[in-house]
């Protein structure tokens, strides 16, 4: 069995795969099979600690891994301690990095809210600011507000989609560190202008770090990054992993400096994602684009369909935007309207509860960037939390469902919303019914 761990040991840059396609890279990077006894796919390696070559070779990777020394072109460190760092992350941060346009080096976490919380902790530090667009994420809301605030960071929300505001904000916020938007927003989509942000951030001095959180567009159809953003932050959860079977997070940038900075705080926390969790997300991300581009093939005929249901008073969806600025946003900064819907049901709650009920092929759960199709009532659920006026500025109202489409076939999919719809009102079938 090869003592090596199988990632490629080619200096990077030299190993000849900068001029293939995301597609292709996402398979040849990063990984070497000839340094894995041949197997075509990476293996598992569970090792907590690696045996150096040499002394000499101890010491070089500890005081490269503390930031010491710097690396020579092309040098490869040895393994030290999986907490800090293991074959299968690296293999999986090597080939995450060719699917976010204009990235150089990416950080995988073992979940969303892990990315997310070490990038906010180690870009914005006591008696500074940062800015974050709102509806937000739940738990990076409470991060901002429980965590961050008590420490001395001070959060300012902007509501998604007010460029205005965002940049006004940006302009006169003191000691800005941060801007994290989270864009589209969840459940509305509402879209914020990731250039714009990127344009008024640039005329702060010092920069503050602009982070999106990519999650429900990316990596296939919104790029941050040629935007103007400098870190794009993921639930790997969602549709890079794409099948509901693990937890994960990623933060990747343009910047290297950025990455080590993240990860010497990584290190610490000790968040990284575990060799088996890599290993599964690894193999699940070359599919990504093949995943999200038949998911939103899916969504678009769904979203229309609804539109034209009398049971549908609306549908959040890209392509059904109706103001001009978020049509301008949209096509300003992505590619295609992905596979996420919410519609509002006419009948509030009640018929909100009807349709899930009803609904056979669709699972009641939240997640979302699956293959299979998930339905959830966001006012019971995710955002369950709000307050009345959170509930008011997000947009979320009592008869709105939100639906994450998946890979089946559209016309079952689009069966089973329209049988569901119908359900709403009729009377639900008594427990005593005689046989
Ligand atoms: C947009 C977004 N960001 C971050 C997260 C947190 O990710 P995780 O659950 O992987 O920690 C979620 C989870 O639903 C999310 O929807």
């Amino acid at each position: 069995m090869s003592k090596n761990s199988g990632k490629s040991s080619a200096p990077r840059g030299a190993d000849n795969h900068d001029h293939l396609r995301p597609p292709t890279q996402v398979l040849t990077r990063g990984f070497d099979p000839r340094l894995s006894v041949g197997s075509a796919r990476p293996a598992v390696f569970r090792s907590s600690t690696y045996v150096f070559s040499s002394p000499e070779a101890a010491e070089r990777a500890f005081a490269l891994a503390s930031g010491r020394a710097q690396p020579l072109p092309g040098e490869q460190p040895e393994l030290i301690y999986s907490r800090l760092n293991h074959p299968n992350a690296e293999i999986l941060e090597d080939q995450v990095v060719p699917l976010e346009a204009g990235a150089s080096r990416a950080l995988v976490f073992n979940s969303g809210m892990a990315a997310i919380t070490t990038a906010l902790l180690t870009f914005a530090k006591p008696g500074q600011a940062m800015i974050y667009t709102v509806p937000i994420y739940g738990g990076t809301q409470h991060f901002i507000e429980d965590v961050l605030a008590p420490l001395g960071v001070r959060g300012r929300a902007v509501a998604a989609g007010d460029t205005a505001a965002l940049t006004q904000a940006i302009a006169d916020t003191p000691d800005l560190a941060v801007i994290l938007l989270e864009t589209p927003a969840n459940p509305t989509l509402v879209m914020t202008d990731i250039h714009a942000a990127a344009a008024a951030a640039g005329r702060r001095a010092p920069k503050p770090v602009l982070m999106v959180d990519n999650t429900l567009l990316g990596p296939t159809f919104q790029h941050p990054l040629p935007c103007g953003a400098d870190l794009c932050l993921y639930s790997a959860t969602k549709y890079l992993s794409g099948f509901s079977d693990l937890i994960g997070g990623m933060a990747i940038a343009a910047d290297p400096e950025l990455i080590t900075r993240i990860k010497s705080l990584r290190s610490l926390l000790g968040n990284i994602l575990q060799p088996d969790e890599c290993w599964m997300l690894d193999g699940h991300l070359p599919t990504v684009h093949l995943r999200m581009t038949r998911a939103c093939e899916n969504a678009q005929v769904i979203a229309q369909a609804l539109a034209r249901h009398p049971a549908v008073a609306h549908v959040h969806y890209p392509t059904l935007f109706r103001s001009p600025e978020q049509v301008k946003i949209y096509r300003g900064q992505c590619d295609a309207p992905g596979a996420m819907i919410s519609f509002e049901a006419r009948g509030g709650k009640a018929a909100a509860f009807d349709f899930l009920r009803s609904v056979r092929i669709a699972r009641d759960a939240v997640s979302l960037g699956g293959v299979e199709t998930l339905a959830c009532h966001p006012m019971t659920t995710t955002h369950s939390g709000f307050t009345p006026e959170a509930f008011a500025q997000a947009g979320v109202t009592d008869g709105l469902v939100r639906l994450s489409i998946g890979i089946e076939d559209a016309a079952d999919l689009l069966a089973d919303f329209e049988h569901a719809l119908d359900q709403i009102g009729a009377p639900a079938p008594s427990a005593a019914t005689p046989a």
